[in-house]
C-alpha cells in the first residue's frame, strides 16, 4: 500500500532504531536536564534522533523533564523526530480524577492530550503519534476524523497504533489508510507478532513496524539458553550480545525499528553498532531456536 504523497511522513533508513524516554525519567533513571541534554547529545552523535514519549511515562512527568530540555535548547527540536502516544488513562497523583486505569479513544480527550504533549515538550508538532493501546470502545470513524484534524492543524504529521490485533488494524487502515507505524512487543522473549500476523501485515499494508521492549526489559541478557550462544556468536561478528540482539530484529525485511529502553549512553552505543551487523539466516535462526526450540 502506498500512503498518499502529500503526506509528509517521517521516513527511516532500514536498519533505524528509536530511542526510549519510558525509563529517562521518574519511571527511572531520573534525569536532571543536564543529564538528559547529555544523553540525548550522545545518542545524536549516534545518529539515533527518534525519541519515544508517551504522555503517561513517568506519571505524566517524564515529557515535561524532556520539554525542559527543548526549552533550554530550542535549536535541538530541529535534529529530533518525536513521537508520543495518547489513550492510555491512569491513575496518577499528576491526573486525581483518574480513579481507576481506561482507555480513551474519544475526540476531546485525544485532542487534549495532544495539546497537552506539545506544551509539555516544548513543541509546535509531534512527529508521529500512536494510539497506545486498543480502546474497547473505539469508534474507528471518529478516530479518524479525529486524526485528519490533528493533522490538517499542523499539530501531529503522521500517526500509528501501539497494540492492536491485526483485525483491529485491518478496520482502522479501512477508515484510515495513512496509518504509517505499528509498535508492539517483540524479541526472541516476546515473538508473538512475528506469528500472529502483525508483521505479515506491516509488510502487506506499508505500515513500519516499532520494537518496544526489545531486550525484553532486560530478561533477554539474562535468559541462560541465550548465554550460551552468545559467546560464539559474540565472536563471530566482533559484538556484544546487547548489538546481537539489536541486529536480530533488525535483520527482519520489515524494517522493524527496535525502541531501546536503555538509560546508559554506553548500552545506547552498543544498540547503535547494531546497524552494521548482518545475521546470517543460520544465526538468527539460532537465536529463534535457543528460546523458541527448534523449526519445525
Ligand atoms: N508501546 C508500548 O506499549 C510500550 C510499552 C513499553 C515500552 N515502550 C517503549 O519501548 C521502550 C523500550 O522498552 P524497555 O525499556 O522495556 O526496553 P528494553 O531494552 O527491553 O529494557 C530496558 C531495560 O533493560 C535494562 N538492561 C539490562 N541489561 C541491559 C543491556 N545489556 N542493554 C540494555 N539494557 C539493559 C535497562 O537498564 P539500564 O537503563 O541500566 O541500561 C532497562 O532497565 C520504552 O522506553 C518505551 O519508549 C512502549
Amino acid at each position: 500500500m502506498a500512503h498518499s504523497p502529500d503526506r509528509d511522513t517521517p521516513s527511516f533508513p532500514h536498519p533505524a532504531l528509536a530511542v526510549g524516554c519510558m525509563r529517562l525519567g521518574s519511571w527511572g533513571a531520573a534525569l536532571n536536564t543536564p543529564g538528559l541534554q547529555a544523553f540525548v547529545e550522545g545518542c545524536l552523535e549516534c545518529g539515533l534522533t527518534l525519541f519515544d514519549h508517551a504522555d503517561i511515562y513517568g506519571h505524566y512527568s517524564t515529557e515535561q523533564d524532556f520539554g525542559r530540555l527543548l526549552q533550554q535548547q530550542p535549536a535541538l527540536r530541529s535534529q529530533l523526530t518525536l513521537i508520543s502516544k495518547c489513550g492510555i488513562r491512569m491513575p496518577s497523583p499528576n491526573r486525581p480524577d483518574h480513579a481507576i486505569k481506561f482507555y480513551d479513544s474519544s475526540p476531546a480527550h485525544l485532542v487534549a492530550s495532544v495539546e497537552q504533549s506539545l506544551r509539555n515538550l516544548h513543541t509546535d508538532f509531534l512527529d508521529i503519534l500512536l494510539l497506545h493501546r486498543p480502546d474497547l470502545l473505539l469508534d474507528p470513524h471518529a478516530l479518524a476524523e479525529t486524526f485528519t484534524a490533528l493533522r490538517q492543524q499542523g499539530k501531529v504529521r503522521a500517526f500509528g497504533l501501539s497494540n492492536f490485533r491485526p483485525s483491529q488494524v485491518q478496520m482502522l487502515l479501512a477508515v484510515y489508510p495513512d496509518l504509517a507505524f505499528h509498535q508492539v512487543e517483540f524479541s526472541p522473549l516476546q515473538p508473538a507478532a512475528f506469528l500472529d500476523g502483525t508483521l505479515d501485515q506491516c509488510q502487506e499494508r506499508g505500515l513500519r513496524p516499532m520494537a518496544w521492549s526489545p531486550l525484553a526489559g532486560g530478561k533477554l541478557m539474562e535468559h541462560a539458553k541465550l548465554q550460551a550462544i552468545w559467546p560464539e556468536l559474540s565472536q563471530r561478528y566482533d559484538a556484544s550480545p546487547e548489538s546481537l540482539a539489536y541486529a536480530w530484529l533488525l535483520a527482519h525485511p520489515a524494517g522493524i525499528i527496535p525502541v531501546t529502553g536503555t538509560t546508559r549512553l554506553d548500552r545506547i552505543r552498543e544498540a547503535a553498532r547494531a546497524r552494521s551487523i548482518l545475521l546470517t539466516r543460520q544465526d538468527w535462526y539460532r537465536v529463534w531456536s535457543a528460546v523458541q526450540g527448534e523449526v519445525a
